[in-house]
């Protein structure tokens, strides 16, 4: 498998209604799951926690943990349920994940992560990859990086994502995580450059195709968080610049598509405003962006909101169509 252009896992943001939505507008990209942790995925409710509709793949489960009976019987669990790949968080800082050691501070931890990723590769079939940050807190060094990246290596991991930017473990906050520490290409492209048989994808504060096609001449993928949630629009360039795919679907069919999937689910137990704040992005940047955001949140935000509610959802869609195509 290859990951030209993933989209990013990303708590409360990637859960299985977002997916469906995203791959109405991608095809091609490789989607993630939100940082399960363990315990859950072991313990919890698989119908809730893991479960998944086909059309979200090709999909992996994002783990996080550091217990490598645990994520063994979490890969073997993925692998099961059909996910198609299975990736160790090594990259997450806040206070919560330190806590429970997993994330960024188990770059402190190479042995210990090296042990579990050669566990996990034992018990699946399916691809183990790892999405790490290039260092935490005084340490941002090449050599340290590319000693850990060897010894998972070594374990037998060959995908790694890595977030350009260095994880503050202690006085940043999460978001503050997502930010404050600069972003360092140079390093992501150094680890590439040392280890050509290595499938190396860059992340972090990638916003445009013309971005996406740099780095592709120097890495083997590019994974987008934010700016893809933020406006799911944008994957409509990235099928065309990308993957050179000449058809894409208009947010009108987008919306009738999500439509059918809304009142399947919503007959299901489904609660109408879970699937539809993730599309509160859908107009971003364009004319129509603040009704669209309007009519949802006095529609289809509240907890109550029921499928009725939907039926004039066209309305506004087809409006802003009109308008956008008549600006263009
Ligand atoms: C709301 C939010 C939740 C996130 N949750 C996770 C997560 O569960 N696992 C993870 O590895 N990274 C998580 N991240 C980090 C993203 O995967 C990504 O590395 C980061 O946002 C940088 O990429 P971007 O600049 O393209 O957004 C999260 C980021 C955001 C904004």
């Amino acid at each position: 498998m290859k990951n030209t252009v993933s989209v990013a896992p990303m708590m409360d943001c990637t859960d299985r209604h977002a997916r469906f939505f995203l791959r109405l507008i991608s095809r091609n990209v490789m989607l993630y799951s939100e940082m399960v942790a363990t315990k859950s995925a072991i313990h919890g409710d698989r119908s809730k926690i893991l479960a998944f509709n086909t059309e979200e793949k090709p999909l992996a489960l994002q783990v996080g943990g550091s217990d490598k009976r645990e994520l063994s019987e979490v890969a073997k669990i993925a692998e099961d349920m059909g996910y198609d790949e299975i990736n160790i968080n090594l990259g997450c800082p806040s206070k919560k994940v330190q806590k429970n050691m997993f994330g960024a501070c188990l770059m402190k931890k190479p042995d210990l992560v090296a042990e579990c990723i050669s566990e996990m590769i034992n018990s699946c079939k399916i691809p183990v990859t790892a999405k790490t940050r290039i260092g935490f807190d005084d340490t941002e060094d090449f050599h340290y990086l590319n000693k850990f990246i060897l010894k998972m290596k070594a374990a037998g991991c060959k995908t790694f994502i890595l977030h350009a930017r260095k994880a503050i473990l202690k006085g940043l906050s999460p978001k503050q995580n997502l930010n404050i520490p600069k972003l360092n290409y140079e390093m992501v492209y150094k680890i590439k450059k040392e280890n050509p048989d290595l499938e190396i994808i860059i992340n972090g504060g990638i916003t445009k195709t013309e971005e996406i096609k740099n780095h592709l001449k120097l890495c083997d993928g590019v994974m987008i968080g934010r700016a893809i949630y933020q406006n799911p629009y944008f994957l409509i360039d990235v099928e065309k610049e990308i993957f050179k795919i000449k058809n894409h679907p208009s947010r009108e069919e987008i919306v009738e598509k999500l439509l059918q999937y809304l009142e399947k689910e919503v007959n299901l137990g489904t609660k109408v405003n879970h699937i539809m704040r993730h599309t509160v992005g859908l107009y971003h940047g364009k004319i129509g962006s603040k009704n669209w955001k309007r009519y949802l949140s006095d529609n289809m935000m509240a907890r109550d909101s029921d499928f009725q509610k939907a039926k004039h959802i066209m309305t506004i869609v087809q409006n802003n169509e009109k308008a956008n195509q008549t600006n263009s």
